[in-house]
C-alpha cells in the first residue's frame, strides 16, 4: 500500500475524476489507515510504499505490478501522469526475494490481472479494452508461466478488470456480467458457474474493487448490497470507508497490491 499523502484530483483519465472538486487529504489520509489498520487486525502484514510528490494517483498501489508464484511481471502505465509510478513498485521487489520481469507492453499491473490460484490448476484472469495492451496478456502468459484468459472490458466506468470482477477466494469469482463484452461474458460463465453475480448499482458503488483473503471480504462501505451476497456465498463481509479515494476512481482493491510468492 502506499499512503495518499500526496493524493489529488489534478488531471482526469477515468470518468470518476472530476478536477473541480477538491479532495479533502486529511480524510483520504485517514480513512487509508483504517483500511490498513483493517488488514493488519486480520493478521495480513502490509509493506508500505514512501508516496513520492507529483504522483497523486500512487495511493492506487495496485497498478504498479502484478506477481504470481514469486515471480513480478512490472507495470507500464497508459498515461504519462502515472508513467513514474512503475519504477518505485520495481524497486520495492527487486530489493526482496522476487523474480522481476520489465514489460514491454502496457499493462496496469493488478488493475487489469486477477489471480485464482486453484481454478483449473491456476489462471490469471486479464482485462483490456481501456488500460492494458492485449499484447501485454501474452507477455504475462510468457513472464509468469500460468494461462492468461483475455476478458475485453466495454464500459468505460469500468475501464479496470479491478473495478468489474474480483476473486473471493482461491477457486471463485465476482464480477458485473455488463462490464464484459458478451463474449466475455460467456468465457466468464464457462470457467465460474458458482460465481457471485453484481449488478449495476454494485459496480456504481465500487463493490467489486474488493480484497478477500477467502474469508473475510473487504469493501467499501457503500457495498452492503453485494456485502450480503458474498455473505449468502458463506464469505465475512467487512466494510471500510474509503469515500475520498472514489474521486480518483477507485476503491478497496485499487489501494492494495497483493503479494503472491
Ligand atoms: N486515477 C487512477 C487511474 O485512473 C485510478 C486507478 C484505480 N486503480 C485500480 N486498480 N483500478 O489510473
Amino acid at each position: 500500500m502506499c499512503p495518499p499523502e500526496h493524493f489529488t484530483v489534478e488531471y482526469a483519465i477515468n470518468p470518476w475524476m472530476d478536477t473541480t472538486v477538491p479532495v479533502d487529504p486529511a480524510l483520504a489520509l485517514k480513512q487509508w489507515q483504517m483500511l490498513k489498520d483493517t488488514l493488519t487486525d486480520l493478521g495480513h502484514t502490509v509493506h508500505v510504499l514512501d508516496a513520492v510528490p507529483a504522483l497523486p494517483d500512487m495511493v492506487y498501489a495496485a497498478n504498479g505490478a502484478f506477481s504470481v508464484d514469486g515471480k513480478v511481471y512490472g507495470a507500464r502505465f497508459k498515461y504519462p501522469q502515472r508513467a513514474a509510478e512503475a519504477a518505485a513498485h520495481r524497486q520495492f521487489y527487486v530489493g526482496g526475494p522476487w523474480t522481476f520481469a520489465d514489460p514491454e507492453h502496457v499493462n496496469e499491473g493488478e488493475g487489469d490481472f486477477a489471480y485464482v490460484p486453484e481454478a483449473h490448476g491456476g489462471l490469471i484472469l486479464a482485462g483490456h479494452g481501456f488500460r492494458t495492451d492485449p499484447a501485454a496478456h501474452t507477455e504475462a502468459q510468457e513472464v509468469l508461466g500460468r494461462p492468461v484468459i483475455s476478458l475485453k472490458l466495454v464500459d468505460p466506468a469500468y475501464y479496470h478488470l479491478d473495478v468489474a470482477l474480483a476473486a473471493l477466494d482461491d477457486r471463485n469469482v465476482t464480477y458485473f456480467p455488463e462490464a464484459f463484452s458478451e463474449s466475455s461474458q460467456q468465457v466468464l460463465a464457462q470457467l465460474f458457474p458458482d460465481a457471485v453475480i453484481a449488478d449495476r448499482a454494485d459496480a456504481e458503488a465500487f463493490a467489486l474493487n474488493l480484497v478477500s483473503d477467502g474469508r473475510h471480504v473487504i469493501l467499501n462501505h457503500e457495498s452492503t448490497a453485494l456485502g450480503e451476497k458474498v455473505r449468502a456465498a458463506g464469505y465475512t463481509p467487512v466494510y471500510v470507508e474509503l469515500s475520498e479515494l472514489k474521486r480518483g476512481g477507485g476503491s478497496i482493491k485499487c489501494a492494495v497490491a497483493e503479494l503472491r510468492p
